[in-house]
């Protein structure tokens, strides 16, 4: 299949895909929209079951990035990158090296950063081969480093207007929350929501992460296949996307889905579905932005920590401004989202293309 009928293609400014010989780096940098700024989006490092998967991959995720971005009211456009994974150790650094310089060759038009089997180590050392890299240090003065705990934030601040919306109260006390995925952005949650006295259930695929946020959290650990149709309030994917089937949508018992995995919907046709189902959902690009927020304003060296999270408090508004909508329209409310992101976007004053 010609990538132009991909069903995810949706008139993509460029893909890349980058094969260096030396390190055996196989990559994809996928640019959807530059239309307010140089693409950004992190790097993925992942093991896909085919070329064609990781292709689907970076298409879906930079298109999301490009809505997520614009919804965050950042300078900047969507983009992502995927590195495939051949071995079952971490990025090679001689891989990360062609990667870096692959970015550089991009001349700016896109942005890299930390996603999934990335870290701030990784990035530091792309940074030795290209400028177009965040994520790498923060302090004080200067907003950056790892983006997991402000995308965490995020999905809190998000998960409690959510429950506003329903429960016509904030407070997450007692409230029982299922956390899928213990990694960075995850653990980070539960800190979050344990400070604050929710009921956590949790569960990941790796028994050591989840058996530690287990004993950190005093969370119950649930089976991975369990977690997603167990018995909670909240429901709050944050491993991998595509969890929403129609098959999970059915047997769904939490009231609210907000958590930080990127396009957690099969399809588009699961928000309806939710929506049908009187189950809130809280799309994921907008509350999971708290991390994009972070590392635009340290690539751009336009703000503090203080201004990363006065960003970052925003996120429910938007949440809020969505769910509304979606009620007084009868749709569903990613369908709002993203005619809210497209209209965004559409609308971009020409200047903003000028980044290069
Ligand atoms: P991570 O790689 O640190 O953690 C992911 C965790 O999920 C790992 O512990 C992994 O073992 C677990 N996992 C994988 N498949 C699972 C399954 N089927 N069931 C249960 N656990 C499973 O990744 P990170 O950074 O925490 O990101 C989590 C999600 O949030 C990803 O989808 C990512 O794209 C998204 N995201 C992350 C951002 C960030 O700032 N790190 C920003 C925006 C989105």
């Amino acid at each position: 299949m010609s990538i132009f009928e991909k069903i995810d293609f949706s008139d993509h400014e460029s893909v890349h895909f980058i094969a260096d010989r030396h390190s055996g780096l196989r990559a994809i940098i996928a640019i959807h929209s530059t239309a307010l700024g140089p693409a950004a989006g992190g790097c993925r490092y992942w093991r896909y079951s085919s070329s064609d998967a990781a292709l689907t991959d970076a298409l879906r995720l930079s298109r999301g990035m490009s809505f997520k971005n614009a919804l965050a009211n950042l300078p900047v456009g969507g983009g992502k990158a995927v590195i495939l994974q051949a071995t079952d150790r971490g990025p090679a650094p001689d891989a990360l090296a062609a990667f870096g310089r692959s970015v550089e060759s991009l001349g700016g038009r896109y942005i890299t950063a930390e996603d999934v089997g990335t870290r701030v180590a990784d990035m530091k050392h792309i940074g030795q081969y290209t400028r177009f890299v965040s994520g790498l240090r923060s302090s004080e003065q200067v907003a950056g480093g790892d983006p997991s705990p402000r995308t965490a934030l995020g999905v809190y601040l998000s998960m409690k207007e959510a429950w506003r919306f329903v429960a016509g109260t904030d407070a997450l006390k007692g409230v029982r929350i299922g956390v899928q995925g213990c990694g960075g952005v995850g653990e980070a949650l539960c800190r979050l929501l344990h400070t604050e006295g929710a009921v956590l259930f949790i569960a990941d695929v790796s028994e050591a992460r989840s058996r530690h946020v287990e004993k950190e959290f005093k969370a119950t650990r649930v089976l991975p296949d369990a977690l997603l149709t167990s018995d909670v309030d909240i429901l709050a994917p944050c491993a991998m996307g595509g969890v929403l089937t129609p098959a999970v949508v059915a047997h769904l018992r939490a009231r609210i889905v907000c958590g930080a995995a990127n396009n957690q919907l099969a399809t588009d046709a699961e928000g309806e579905a939710l929506r049908a189902r009187g189950i809130v959902y809280a799309p994921d690009y907008i509350v999971n932005a708290g991390g994009i927020i972070s590392v635009t304003l340290e690539y751009f060296k336009s703000g503090s920590e203080r201004d990363v999270r006065a960003r970052i408090e925003e996120i429910p508004l938007t949440l809020r401004r969505i769910l509304d909508l979606s009620e007084a329209e009868g749709c569903a409310s990613n369908a709002v989202a993203d005619r809210l992101a497209r209209e965004r976007i559409a609308n971009a004053a020409p200047a903003a293309r000028e980044f290069h």
